[in-house]
């Protein structure tokens, strides 16, 4: 039987917690122990079984396997449960980032605004009415614990991070946000026993990598700081699942194209801003050369991706690390000639910068057999498909941005 530390969590949670030595099972034989922090019964209602909760109450001196645990003291302990109730709490974390805008209006439909808790270090730029914004800053392990207990969260989708251009020229920024933050949000995982989404990337991989149908395993010696803390993320996400019984869950997006919210400092920007340089202005200086290929998905299939691997049952998961996901693969020119097709007078110069080199250290290719096979991952969105869709969405957003600014003046 699976125990847990109880928490300071439910509709009892204004009972002190009284932290005891491990309960040691007084048969010779058995050499079980219950490593728990109980509840004071005196105060308490011990009848009160919740078994919509997360955690199930019970008498230590009912519990079925505890015929081996003798005490007189009246103390009752918490069992994880395997009935979640719907009020508990869904968290993301860098919700106002790229993906994080995204996901949070797909998880707002599914389960309602006030079962998901949106927070960041900022506000987005784009704010949706009736939704509030938390302040959460990953790197402090108190704010995390804090809110993860007082809304009772049980599901974590851990985005809050530094990308790879920004955590280029912010090494020790990256490593703090990305390392201790992702360290923090599954200790915490452990302590409360929240299921984890959190995202890698392409840049686990460097020059020692196979360029063409990247294998799920193979090297990860990349040459970034963003490229080491997500190699560090992942084998942090391996270690709590194996050691902890964490339900972390990971895939290693690509360059990921969208059109909600701009993005945050990656080295494949240049894909999101070619689509608004191309409405708004009809030319775009690209900063990396024609020929530079990078494997790259629509925001929707990220976001499909996300929610397809949350929803697998645990026992088809065979990756502990992070899955290798695609969808397909583009280089700018190709970019520039797909959106040409439906913007005939669009120009795209190309200007490298020190993107260049990072973008040059990256896979042409993923293979993403093992999600394929596992949760059934399979993307919707082909090249031409995604420049209809996000043309559409980007002339939309650009004439509504010339309206305001008409308005204002
Ligand atoms: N967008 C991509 O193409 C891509 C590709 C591969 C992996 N990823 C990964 O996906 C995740 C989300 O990426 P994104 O594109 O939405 O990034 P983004 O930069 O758009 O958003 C990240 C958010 O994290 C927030 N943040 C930064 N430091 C924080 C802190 N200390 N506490 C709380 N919030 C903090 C930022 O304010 C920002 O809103 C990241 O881990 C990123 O590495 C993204």
């Amino acid at each position: 039987m699976e125990y847990g530390y109880a928490q300071k969590r439910t509709k009892t949670s204004s009972l002190p917690i009284t932290p005891v030595p491990a309960l040691r099972c007084s048969s010779e034989s058995c050499r079980d122990t219950l490593n728990l922090a109980v509840y004071k019964t005196s105060t308490y209602n011990a009848k009160n079984w919740d078994l919509h909760s997360k955690w199930v109450d019970v008498n230590i001196q009912s519990i079925p396997v505890t015929g081996c645990f003798r005490t007189e003291m009246p103390f009752i302990f918490r069992l994880p449960c395997n009935a979640r109730k719907h009020g508990l709490m869904i968290l993301i974390t860098g919700a106002s980032g790229q993906i994080g805008v995204d996901l949070a209006d797909v998880l707002v439909e599914r389960h309602g605004d006030d079962q998901v808790l949106v927070t960041d270090l900022r506000i987005p730029e784009l704010q949706r009415s009736g939704r509030s914004y938390d302040v959460l800053d990953v790197t402090y392990m108190e704010s995390v614990e804090k809110i993860i207990q007082a809304h009772d969260v049980h599901t974590i989708f851990h985005l809050a991070g530094i990308l790879s251009a920004t955590g280029e020229r912010h090494p020790e920024l990256a490593w703090n946000v990305n390392v201790n933050g992702v360290r923090n949000i599954l200790e915490a995982a452990r302590r409360f026993d929240c299921k984890v989404f959190w995202p890698s990337s392409i840049a686990v991989f460097g020059p020692t990598t196979p360029k063409d149908d990247t294998p799920q395993e193979t090297v990860t010696e990349p040459g970034t700081m963003y490229g080491a803390t997500k190699v560090t993320g992942e084998l942090l996400c391996k270690f709590h699942a194996t050691h902890h019984g964490v339900d972390v869950r990971s895939v290693r997006f690509p360059g990921i194209v969208s059109h909600s919210a701009p993005p945050g400092g990656g080295t494949t920007d240049w894909a999101v801003d070619m689509f608004f340089e191309a409405v708004r202005n009809g030319r775009y200086e690209c900063f990396v050369t024609e020929d530079t290929r990078l494997p790259m998905m629509y925001m929707p299939d990220a976001v499909k991706s996300v929610l397809d691997l949350m929803d697998a049952p645990n026992t088809s998961l065979t990756v502990r690390t992070s899955y290798n996901i695609a969808a397909f693969s583009f280089s700018a020119g190709e970019l520039a000639s797909a959106l040409k097709k439906y913007v005939p007078a669009f120009e795209c110069t190309y200007a490298p910068d020190y993107r260049q080199e990072i973008a040059n250290s990256w896979p042409l290719s993923i293979n993403d057999e093992r999600a394929r096979r596992d949760w059934q991952w399979m993307p919707e969105y082909d090249l031409d498909a995604m420049v209809q869709d996000m043309l559409h969405h980007v002339r939309e957003k650009v004439a509504r941005e010339s309206a305001n600014s008409a308005d204002n003046q």
